[in-house]
């Protein structure tokens, strides 16, 4: 017998601000057309002046706990994947705690940009499988809008705002690949390649946040490479095929990127979870409101084994395998 974490509960929270496309065409040189065409997004969430990425949080841990059917009093610890925390410090997972009621257990951020929630899912999952807490709250929370130069059109018209959460408990396995639960994670990452992706500034350098810069063809040629060297790592650990796999559920960054890992490991379309349409890259919350989105529609089978695939500045990337 061997301990796994399972996921028990999932929440998320969009701000109710819509920027279409269209509305981007007002005030920068772009159109919607063009927007559609490079990487699928039609609109993104944005959050209201005030609101925060600890605001975005609460509401999604609230409806992943309301869920999951279980109170703060339930949770061992939380954590936090952002690149956009309230306040430099403290940690923007202890203001979620504070709001939440809870001052027993612990709670940190983690910062791995749009990977970031494959890294807090498998921190977490080793706390748990370690028999160090029964149970946590997850989560991936931005507010990207907060970062963007909304003047400069080859960043401004890619991200968007909202969080994710979900709720992760301790439950015994055997451990085979029929266990339910977190099977697998995998997480890489490339320091020689952060230029490719980063923010100018920062609070140990320039004090203040910086602006982004990014070379995108290079992210996006890295991307298909890197997500798709995960995913194939991760089938070749299990000896599985991608038949094995019910759903696909990567970070929503491109449609194009998400489009060609489907074409090469023949996803079928019906498999591979899609949102960026409606969210626009929404960095570390992109995959919890993506999983979100498919188990409030109760398409999740228990059972069914689902592949988490991300990948982000840094370089970071890395995969999760799930069992229903
Ligand atoms: N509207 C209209 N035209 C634009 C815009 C815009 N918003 N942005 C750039 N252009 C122009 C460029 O100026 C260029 O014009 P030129 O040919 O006259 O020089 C032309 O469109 C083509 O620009 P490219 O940058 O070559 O366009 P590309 O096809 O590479 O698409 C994009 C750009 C969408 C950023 C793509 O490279 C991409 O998606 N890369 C991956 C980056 C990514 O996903 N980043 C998200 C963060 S990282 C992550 O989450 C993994």
């Amino acid at each position: 017998m061997i301990k796994r974490s399972r996921i028990v509960g999932c929440g998320s929270y969009l701000p109710e601000k819509v920027v279409t496309n269209d509305d981007l065409a007002r005030t920068i040189d772009t159109t919607h057309e063009w927007i559609v065409t490079r990487t699928g997004i039609h609109q993104r969430h944005v959050a209201a002046e005030g609101e925060k990425t600890s605001d975005l949080a609460i509401n999604a841990c609230r409806r992943a706990l309301a869920h999951a059917e279980k109170k703060i009093e339930d949770i061992d610890f939380i954590i936090c994947a952002t690149t956009t925390p309230d306040q430099t410090f403290p940690a923007t997972a202890t203001t979620i705690q504070a709001a939440l009621g809870m001052s027993h257990g612990f709670a940190f951020d983690i910062q791995a940009v749009c990977s970031g929630f494959v890294y807090a899912l498998t921190v977490a999952n080793n706390f748990i499988t370690t028999g160090q807490a029964r149970r946590g709250l997850v989560i991936g929370a931005e507010t990207m809008s907060r970062l963007l130069d909304w003047e400069d059109r080859s960043t401004a018209i890619l991200f968007g705002d909202g969080a994710g959460a979900v709720v992760l408990e301790a439950i015994d396995g055997n451990g085979t690949l029929e266990d339910q639960g977190i099977l697998h994670t995998l997480l890489h990452s490339d320091g020689q390649l952060n230029e490719i992706l980063h923010m100018t500034g920062g609070p140990g350098s320039t004090k203040c946040v910086g602006s982004m810069v990014m070379n995108g063809r290079e992210v996006f040629r890295h991307a298909i490479e890197k997500l798709g060297g995960a995913i194939e790592e991760m089938l070749t650990h299990f000896n599985l095929t991608e038949d094995n796999i019910d759903w696909f559920i990567p970070h929503q960054a491109n449609e194009r990127i998400i489009d060609a890992l489907a074409k090469r490991f023949t996803f079928a379309p019906e498999k591979v979870v899609k949102t960026i349409s409606q969210h626009a890259n929404t960095s570390a919350a992109s995959i919890p409101l993506a999983l979100d989105a498919v188990v409030q529609k109760g398409c999740l089978k228990k059972g069914e084994l689902v592949l988490l695939d991300a990948l982000g500045g840094g370089l970071t990337w890395g995969s999760a395998l799930i069992r229903w």
